[in-house]
C-alpha cells in the first residue's frame, strides 16, 4: 500500500524532526503532527525562530514544508482519521509511582495514544512504535487496539536513534533504519510500506528488518552499549587522576583498535540527556522482572559510574577550596545536557549546579540555549524548591572573562566557552574542551 497521509502524535524533540525530514524528502504524502500540548503546537506554528525545539538545520527544513505538506495541530481525532499510518512519538519517562517506579518506563502516555487510535479510526491502520518501549510492549499495545476497536491494526517497532544536536543529520544519513513486524502476510505489508517511505533516502542495505522484538530491544541495547563506553572512559579518568596517565591520550589509544573504534570514548562529567538514564533503568528493571539478577547489576553499574563522576567532579572543586566553598563565586558554564540543544533533560549541570549551591556557593549560570525560565524551572522541580534564590543568577549573554569568578565550571561541551578570557579564574573542565589553551589553574575531568 502507497501510504498518502501520515500521523504522528507526539511534537516533542523526536516527532517533530522525525516528521520534518520524512515531509522533506516524501513531498507526495502529507503529514501532520498532532500534540495533546496545544502551546506546543502552537509554537512549531509560530516564528520559525521559536519552533519549540532548537537542532542545527531544522527551521530551514520546517521553512521549507510546513503548511504545505507538513502540518501541526491540536487535533488528536481527526489527525487518527485521516491516516494510514500512524507515529507514535511520545515520551516514555521513568515511571514515578507504582510497580516498577523509579525503574520501570511509565507507559500511560502510549497507552492513552493507543486508546486515542481506537476510538477515532473508522479504517484499518498501521501502528508505528517510534517511542523507546520495553521489549514487548507491541503485545500490550495490540491488547488495547484490539479491545477498543473493531478495525485492524497492524503494529510495527521503528525505534529512533537520533542523537539531539545532530538530529537532522542523523536523520539524513542514518546508520541504520530498524523495523520490526510480525511474519505474517500483513506484517509482511505494513513493513514493506514503511520501507518504502524511508527508501526514499535511506540506501536499501541499512534498513533492517527484525522481528517486533528484537527491534524494541535492540534500541535499548542500543543505548545501553553507548552509556557503557561512557562509563567506562569515565571510571578510567579516575585512575588516570591518580597515576598520572592522561585521559584523552588513553581515549586515542583505546579507540584505534578498529575493533572498538574512536567514538564515545570523550570522558566527562557525566552523560546526560532523557534518553540513557531511563533506558538503561529500563534494561534493568526487565533483567530483574526476567529473574536475571546479574544481568541487571551489571546494567545498573552503568547509571553508578555516572552518579560517580558527577560527585567526583563535584568532590574536586570543593578540594581545591580546602572544602569550603562558602559565598565563593562559581560560573557555570552550561545548562543543556550537550552542545547544539536546548534540552537540559537530565543535564548534569542540574545537579552539580545543586551539590555546588548546597555547599554555600554564589552561582552565576549560562547557556546560550536554554532560556533563563527553563533553568529556574529546572531548579524549581529537581532541587524540590529547596534553594536560596539570593545565590542564583541567569547570565543572559557569553561572559567575555572569568576575572570576577572564584570558578568557572564547563559542563556543556558549547564551543563559545573556547572564546572566554579564563585568566586567574580555576577552570574545572567537565568536558575537556579547553584542554590545549594553555589556562592557568585548570583542571579536568
Ligand atoms: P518529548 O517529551 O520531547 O515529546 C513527547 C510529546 O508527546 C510531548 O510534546 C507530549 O505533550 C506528547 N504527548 C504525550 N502523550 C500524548 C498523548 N497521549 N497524545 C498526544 N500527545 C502526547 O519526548 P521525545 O524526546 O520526543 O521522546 C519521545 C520518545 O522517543 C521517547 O520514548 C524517547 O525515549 C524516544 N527517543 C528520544 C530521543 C531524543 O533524543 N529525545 C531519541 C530517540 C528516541
Ligand atoms: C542518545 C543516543 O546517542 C541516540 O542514538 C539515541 O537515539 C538517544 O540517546 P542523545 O542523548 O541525544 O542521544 O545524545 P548523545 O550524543 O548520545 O549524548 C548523551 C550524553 O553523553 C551527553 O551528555 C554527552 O555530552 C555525553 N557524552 C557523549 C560523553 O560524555 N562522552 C562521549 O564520548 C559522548
Amino acid at each position: 500500500m502507497s501510504i498518502k497521509n501520515i500521523t504522528c502524535i507526539g511534537a516533542g524533540y523526536v516527532g517533530g524532526p522525525t516528521m520534518a525530514v520524512i515531509a522533506l524528502k516524501c513531498p507526495k504524502i502529507k503529514i501532520t503532527v498532532v500534540d495533546s500540548n496545544s502551546s506546543k503546537i502552537d509554537k512549531w506554528n509560530g516564528p520559525i525562530d521559536n519552533i519549540p525545539v532548537y537542532e542545527p538545520g531544522l527551521s530551514d527544513i520546517i521553512k521549507k514544508t510546513r503548511n504545505k505538506n507538513l502540518f501541526f495541530s491540536p487535533n488528536i481525532k481527526s489527525g487518527i482519521e485521516s491516516a494510514e499510518m500512524i507515529f507514535m512519538a511520545v515520551n516514555t519517562p521513568t515511571k514515578q509511582i507504582g510497580e516498577g517506579a523509579g525503574m520501570a518506563a511509565d507507559l500511560k502516555y502510549v497507552e492513552a495514544c493507543a486508546k486515542d487510535i481506537a476510538k477515532f479510526s473508522k479504517n484499518n491502520k498501521i501502528v508505528i512504535e517510534k517511542s523507546t518501549l520495553p521489549v514487548r510492549t507491541a503485545e500490550k499495545i495490540k491488547d488495547i487496539l484490539k479491545k477498543n476497536s473493531k478495525v485492524e491494526f497492524e503494529v510495527l517497532s521503528n525505534p529512533e536513534f537520533l542523537a539531539e544536536g545532530t538530529a537532522i543529520n542523523d536523520l539524513f544519513k542514518s546508520d541504520r533504519v530498524l523495523i520490526g513486524g510480525d511474519n505474517t502476510k500483513s506484517g509482511k505489508k505494513a513493513i514493506k510500506s514503511l520501507v518504502e517511505i524511508y527508501e526514499k533516502w535511506i540506501p536499501k542495505e541499512k534498513i533492517l528488518t527484525t522481528n517486533v522484538w528484537s527491534s524494541e530491544l535492540s534500541k535499548l541495547a542500543s543505548n545501553a552499549f553507548l552509556a557503557q563506553r561512557i562509563s567506562s572512559i569515565n571510571s578510567l579518568s579516575a585512575i588516570c587522576e591518580k597515576s598520572g596517565a592522561d585521559i584523552d591520550e588513553l581515549s586515542k589509544a583505546i579507540g584505534m583498535d578498529h575493533r572498538i573504534g574512536p567514538h564515545f570514548l570523550k570522558a566527562s562529567v557525566g552523560f546526560g540527556g532523557s534518553c540513557f538514564k531511563k533506558d538503561i533503568l529500563n534494561l534493568v528493571y526487565i533483567s530483574r522482572s526476567y529473574g536475571l539478577d546479574e544481568v541487571a547489576d551489571y546494567w545498573e553499574s552503568v547509571i553508578k559510574i555516572n552518579d560517580f563522576q558527577k560527585n567526583r567532579f563535584v568532590k574536586k572543586i570543593s578540594s581545591v577550596f580546602n572544602n569550603n566553598l562558602k559565598n565563593k563565586k562559581i560560573l557555570i558554564l552550561g545548562w543543556a545536557f550537550k552542545a547544539n540543544t536546548n534540552d537540559s533533560r537530565e543535564s548534569a549541570s542540574i545537579y552539580v549546579t545543586e551539590k555546588l549551591h548546597n555547599l554555600g556557593a554564589i552561582i552565576d549560570i549560562y547557556d546560550p540555549m536554554v532560556s533563563s525560565s527553563k533553568v529556574f524551572s529546572d531548579i524549581e522541580l529537581f532541587w524540590k524548591f529547596n534553594f536560596d534564590k539570593s545565590r542564583i543568577n541567569f547570565v543572559r549573554t557569553l561572559p567575555k572573562s572569568t576575572y570576577q569568578y572564584d570558578i568557572a565550571a564547563i559542563l556543556t561541551e558549547w564551543e563559545d566557552f573556547k572564546e572566554i578570557d579564563y585568566g586567574n579564574t580555576e577552570v574545572f573542565d567537565g568536558r575537556n574542551i579547553l584542554k590545549n589553551k594553555k589556562i592557568t589553574n585548570y583542571y579536568e575531568i
